[in-house]
């Protein structure tokens, strides 16, 4: 991206063979009024130079063998694509629901029937009158199934609750935020202690703690900076988080002692954290 700005995207497989793959595909989705990442990828034409880092996967398929449930919303489709490539060739069962607000924001639709046929089930809220019915999904499925779900915040806690309320594990529920949280109204700048040192930065609205900290020499570590993969889970020694992960669970959300520190802000002037 220009100015040193990066964007991860996921890598479409359509050939199910992750260990060399004869080429990736990239979906992405424009976004109206876009000034960042998604007009910069539409303006590319062919011959452009880009430069990429190594692909990296954070979102596997825990379980190969195991039925596989792949719940897609819009654009959050693309992950689970490689994973219902490799489903079907090495011959596991899965089914992939694929729900869009509409046919036109649909991706992919013609190339998915024609590799999935049966497997696939498409949804469209406008005619539905509504999204999937995700506890009949849930109920449906084979005993052992494994979840994977990819797209909106909304739709990744809905079908949590509906998984574990249909008799899921934890271990079985697999789940990839499709966008970062985004800044919310009401925003405010608030303070964190770093506990070791006693040294304070202010987090403007707009930044993450992360950013602010790394930008400061502060080591962290992190990976999907999207409050989906719970690497920069943090100890909350003082103050009150305002959490916007989908990480924790509502027990832990409500007893504020961890916080997610890529998305997660305060609702308190001040976060005391063991850092
Ligand atoms: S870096 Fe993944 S949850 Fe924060």
């Amino acid at each position: 991206m220009p100015d040193g700005d990066t964007r991860p995207y996921s890598l479409i497989d359509w050939d199910g063979d992750a260990d060399a793959p004869a080429a990736y595909h990239l979906g992405v989705l424009l976004e109206q009024g876009s000034k960042g990442g998604s007009s910069h990828m539409h303006a590319l034409k062919a011959g452009d130079r880009i430069s990429i880092g190594a692909p990296k996967n954070s979102f596997a398929l825990a379980d190969g063998d195991a039925p596989a449930l792949l719940l897609a919303g819009g654009i959050g489709v693309t992950p689970l694509i490689s994973m219902a490539a490799a489903l079907k060739a090495r011959g596991a069962p899965y089914r992939f629901v694929y729900a869009a607000r509409g046919a036109a924001a649909m991706a992919f639709r013609r190339e998915l029937e024609a590799q999935h046929g049966a497997a696939l089930t498409l949804h469209f809220d406008d005619q539905a009158g509504g999204p999937p019915d995700l506890a009949t999904l849930m109920r449906d499925a084979a005993p052992g199934t494994h979840l994977y779900v990819c797209g909106p915040r909304p739709m990744i806690d809905a079908a949590r609750e509906a998984a574990l309320e249909a008799g899921f594990t934890q271990a079985r529920i697999h789940f990839e935020l499709f966008e970062k949280a985004a800044p919310q109204a009401g925003d405010h700048a608030f303070e964190v202690e770093v506990a070791s040192t006693g040294q304070v930065f202010t987090i403007p609205p707009g930044k993450s703690i992360i950013e602010v900290l790394e930008a400061e020499g502060i080591d962290l570590m992190y990976d999907c900076q999207r409050g989906d993969c719970g690497i920069c889970q943090t100890e909350v020694l003082e103050g009150v988080p305002d959490h916007r992960d989908v990480v924790l669970s509502q027990a832990e959300r409500d007893g504020g002692k961890v916080m997610q520190i890529c998305v997660s802000r305060a609702k308190s002037a001040r976060l005391k954290l063991d850092l």
